[in-house]
């Protein structure tokens, strides 16, 4: 059967590294406050000029150097981002055009948290349909467009970034030792748009508004909502929390992961957590976690890796993969 596999990873935050305490001298918090409930640590801040479509270029420069693939040899960029450059056209048109690739196609995917889930998931829907070979899949973000810098029960949680893999069709036996993506799993619920959602668009205030949330209504709901969608991926392949190599959850705040984790029984050494350096980055988190863990070489080929998001919607999934 026709499958997908990870050739290469990339990522990219921006220069400007806002830590903690640094925050605090803007709004009425402490470092104490945001590590002991979140495990953030610090979070980068794009450059005045600086968009979602650079800081994904930059990621997808850096994935397609590490698969070792030419940009010309990519025929579909799906890329999931909540802060496109504009309204339209689609954040990915912007970074085909700026790779410099003008065959195949390019679009976004809009499923805030879970969006590189679900990029990644429609990707390899496109690869193993045979109609697509090379995929570039991305999630990118400048959340710091969308906080309120006034609101300290939001603006200290969330972050900047970007991160990419390239994904590449092949013939697999078709068994759940094959390398590669062995299950996906998305699910939405949009009955809870108000406990996370930005309160402007295109169609109601004319402008891009700003993220609001209801964070213990969020918490209360993302434990469940992971389990289930990791639960379903167990189910469809015959992996479980012992056989897994990697947790790589959305990077939204420790105590979720760590919460999920111990739900499921993984064992928190195989927990990858990079939500102390980022914040949360919404759909790049999961790719920048990935790419963290791929350069300083605790991911390896063979292994088995688990993803998992849950965000604005609400939005839910997950993908088991081999390396
Ligand atoms: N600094 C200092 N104090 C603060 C801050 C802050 N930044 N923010 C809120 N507080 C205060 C509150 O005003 C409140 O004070 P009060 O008791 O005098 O009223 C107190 O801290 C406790 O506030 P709570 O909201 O009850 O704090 P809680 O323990 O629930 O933690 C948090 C808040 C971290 C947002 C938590 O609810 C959470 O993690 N929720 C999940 C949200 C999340 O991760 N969303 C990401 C998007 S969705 C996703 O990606 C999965």
């Amino acid at each position: 059967m026709r499958r997908s596999r990870i050739l290469g990873f990339g990522s990219y935050l921006p220069a400007n590294r806002v830590t903690n305490e640094e925050l605090a001298k803007r709004v009425d918090t402490s470092d104490e406050w945001i590590t002991q409930r979140t495990g953030i640590m610090a979070r980068h801040v794009a450059a005045e000029g600086e968009t979602t479509s650079m800081l994904a270029t930059k990621a997808a420069e850096r994935a397609l150097a590490d698969a070792g693939v030419k940009a010309e040899d990519i025929d579909l960029i799906v890329l999931a981002t909540a802060t496109p450059d504009y309204t339209f056209p689609a954040t990915a048109t912007q970074v085909q055009a700026a790779l410099g690739i003008t065959k195949g196609v390019a679009f976004d995917v809009a499923a805030v948290c879970s969006g590189f889930v679900f990029a990644l998931t429609t990707a390899d829907k496109f690869l193993a349909s045979g109609s697509h070979k090379r995929a570039l899949v991305i999630g990118a973000e400048t959340f710091s467009r969308i906080l309120d810098w006034e609101d300290r029960t939001t603006c200290v949680l969330f972050g900047d970034g970007a991160g990419a893999v390239v994904l590449e069709a092949f013939e697999a036996a078709g068994t759940n030792e094959d390398v590669g993506i062995l299950t996906t799993h998305l699910r939405s619920d949009g009955r809870h748009r108000e406990k996370l959602y930005v309160d402007g668009g295109p169609s109601t205030t004319g402008t891009a508004g700003h993220l609001r949330m209801e964070g213990k209504e969020v918490f209360k709901h993302a434990v469940g909502m992971i389990t289930d969608v990791i639960t379903d991926a167990y189910a469809a392949t015959g992996y479980n929390s012992s056989t897994i190599d990697w947790f790589v959850p959305h990077q939204a705040n420790r105590r979720i992961i760590t919460a999920s984790a111990e739900k499921l029984g993984i064992s928190l050494d195989k927990v990858v957590l990079t939500v102390q350096d980022h914040g949360n980055t919404s759909a790049a988190s999961i790719p920048l976690a990935l790419d963290t863990a791929w350069r300083d070489g605790r991911l390896k080929r063979g292994q088995v890796v688990l993803i998992e998001a849950m965000g604005g919607g609400f939005t839910w999934g997950s993908a088991l993969f081999r390396l």
